[in-house]
């Protein structure tokens, strides 16, 4: 997601102008032990003054650099309206916003940019998070269609909004998850039209609710007196994938979408901490339908906010709700099966100061077995960071958190976690693991009111522990690793992998780690993952008005990082007023799939088509000209 959205507000700000936090000046503003502990790198790897002394391999940064595991030549910065990847590789667009997914689907028509019957029957808009599944022989492209920008998609109006029922209907199209099979023609991949497969998933699809949450009295509505079955999933970033095959698809602002026909309606804290809000923001939903009007259906934001697990094999199949992975705005899911079968889900709840949280299945994964519902029942934790480079999980329970009963704290997610001193953390985004060692990372994006701000429950966010700089414009990645190499384990030891920033502007903690500087340099870290051979691809959704504190950084991009060496190197920038957001790799890892979300949110875009053409987000494929392995 990206931070600014619909051209002037971000989601954080919407919610903050709602429900605004009280400063709090007394907050420690003084960067402490965190940024010059020793970390896993070696000394002041994590940050400091005198630089990454020794690598994990035992290299120094120089031999590490010398001896770089990175092959490609690294992409300059720039503010070029065009995708630019390394020499000797090349890209071309496989699903873009629109694009027709059947036989009688309607063509993108660029004066309307569609209605509600055309987009119904196409990718939707924003890609995030994908997945490729072979399915006995079979590509399919499993990608989240995030949001919307209003301006672009109502273009066709005036206003730039939602003017009437189809504009709501071709809002709620546009949302949701699209599933594609893809095939490669030679050097190219494309959409096949009319595969069985195919299938849009939207806001108005018919989902189960599961876990420890189902037909609890939180979760029943006019529509729904059982709390089992809801329509839609709406605001999917981030996403996860199984063993056993499904797809997770990530609620995260989904509260963006609730507005009250009562503007005079008092709201609960619970509303409040969620940012449910009462003005509309935009997408006119309630306008449409009613259920998205808190004054009649006030439980119905208590349906999203949920991981969606989706077989994408049976496109007759129920979405699932899976409650026990807890009520957040859930960013992605990084699943691990731990050494004595359990699954281990990792997840952050992207808004400044919330939380980061692991998931633990109750039963246990079985190869070749019936996997379908592991993410049905288990234990909630959420991280508690010390100073001192440790940290533990604290589980969610009843009593734990003084909560009535395992379902109100699948719901209560945040209030649960508050309960217990978890951490507060700068916009938990994507957590990766790291298919080479036992150990996690995560991007913690930015976080402005760091120091200056508590969370939206009043939680303080002391500048400190991986969250080391107040007002913190460009973002850092904190690592762990889990005791006795085990996700399972309650307790880890952590550092900084990278604390971005702007060497060229700041010498201080603003200047960034000493893996950081002016050919590599970026800010707001969102999407992140490993590739097969352990390296961790890294994805932008940051300011790129370069100038400033931002000067020299262009357009968002994505980076790739040594996790030994700690070495940075940039592999791709994407057209204006794009971000980078969601990878996945074809099986023969040939192909990059990456996904180029709202480019042109600001009017500055003609990206993919160029001319005076509309911007349309889109996955990309990028290749080697000779057909080489891509990471
Ligand atoms: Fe959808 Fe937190 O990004
Ligand atoms: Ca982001
Ligand atoms: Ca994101």
């Amino acid at each position: 997601m990206k931070d600014q959205i619909n051209d002037d507000i971000s989601f954080d700000e919407y919610d903050e102008i709602n429900n605004p936090r009280d400063v709090e000046p007394e907050f420690n503003q003084l960067a402490d032990n965190a940024i010059s502990r020793r970390g896993f790198l070696g000394a002041t790897a994590a940050f400091g003054a005198s630089g990454f002394v020794m690598g994990a391999a035992g290299l120094s940064i120089g031999e590490a650099r010398a001896a770089s595991r990175l092959g490609f030549e690294a992409v300059e910065a720039n503010v070029l309206d065009t995708i630019t990847v390394p020499p000797g590789y090349n890209w071309h667009p496989v699903a873009t916003w629109g694009q027709e997914l059947w036989s009688k689907s309607i063509p993108f028509n660029e004066a309307t940019r569609g209605d509600g019957a055309s987009q119904e029957m196409a990718v939707g808009d924003n890609t995030d998070g994908m997945s490729l599944f072979d399915h006995h022989g079979v590509n399919l492209l499993v990608m989240n269609n995030e949001y919307t920008n209003r301006s672009i998609i109502y273009g066709n109006r005036e206003t730039r909004l939602p003017e009437n029922a189809d504009d709501v209907r071709k809002g709620k199209a546009a949302h949701g998850v699209t599933v594609a099979e893809v095939r490669q023609q030679g050097t190219q991949w494309e959409i096949v039209k009319d595969s069985p497969y195919n299938r849009r998933i939207t806001a108005d699809t018919e989902m189960e609710i599961t876990g420890p949450a189902r037909g609890h009295d939180l979760l029943k509505t006019a529509a729904d007196s059982t709390g089992t079955r809801s329509l839609g999933t709406w605001n999917n970033c981030g996403n996860g994938r199984t063993p056993w095959g499904t797809y997770l698809a990530c609620e995260e602002n989904f509260n963006g979408y609730f507005s009250s026909s009562d503007e005079n309606l008092e709201r609960t804290d619970a509303q409040k901490r969620y940012g449910i809000n009462i003005k509309d923001w935009g997408y006119a939903w309630a306008t449409a339908d009613e259920r998205f009007d808190i004054a009649k259906h006030p439980n119905e934001p208590h349906r999203a906010g949920y991981v969606v697990e989706i077989d994408p094999t049976d496109p007759t199949s129920t979405p699932k709700k899976r409650t026990a992975l807890g009520r957040f705005k859930h960013e992605n899911a990084a699943l691990e099966v731990a050494a004595d079968g359990h699954v281990v889900v990792y997840l952050g709840d992207d808004e400044r100061g919330e939380f980061l949280y692991k998931f633990v299945s109750r039963d246990k994964y079985v190869e070749g077995g019936n996997n379908s519902n592991l993410l049905e029942f288990g234990s909630l934790y959420v991280a508690r960071f010390e100073d001192n480079g440790r940290g533990k999980w604290i589980e969610l329970t009843p009593a734990s958190t003084g909560m009535s009963s395992q379902a109100e704290i699948c719901v209560m997610t945040r209030q649960a976690a508050s309960a217990v001193g978890a951490t507060t953390m700068d916009r938990p985004e994507w957590v990766a693991t790291n298919p080479k060692r036992v150990e996690a990372y995560c991007c913690l994006t930015n976080n402005k009111n760091r120091g200056k701000k508590p969370n939206a429950g009043g939680d303080p966010t002391p500048v400190n522990g991986p969250n080391p700089r107040a007002g913190n414009n460009y973002g850092q990645i904190v690592r762990w690793r889990p005791d006795n190499a085990d996700h399972n384990s309650s307790e880890f030891d952590w550092d900084l992998f990278v604390v971005a920033g702007n060497p060229g502007v700041h010498s201080d903690a603003y200047g960034g780690s000493d893996n950081i500087n002016l050919q590599n340099m970026f800010n707001s870290p969102d999407g992140l993952a490993f590739d097969a051979n352990g390296m961790m691809w890294i994805q932008t959704d940051g300011n790129y008005s370069n100038e400033k504190d931002f000067s020299g950084m262009g357009n968002n991009q994505m980076l790739v990082a040594d996790p030994a060496s700690g070495e940075i190197r940039r592999f791709m920038v994407g057209p204006r007023e794009c971000e980078i957001t969601g990878i996945c790799w074809s099986d023969d890892r040939r192909t990059l799939f990456v996904g180029i979300q709202h480019p042109g949110e600001k009017g500055d875009s003609h990206w993919p088509n160029g001319g005076n053409t509309v911007p349309r987000s889109a996955v990309i494929a990028v290749r080697r000209d000779d057909g080489g392995l891509v990471g």
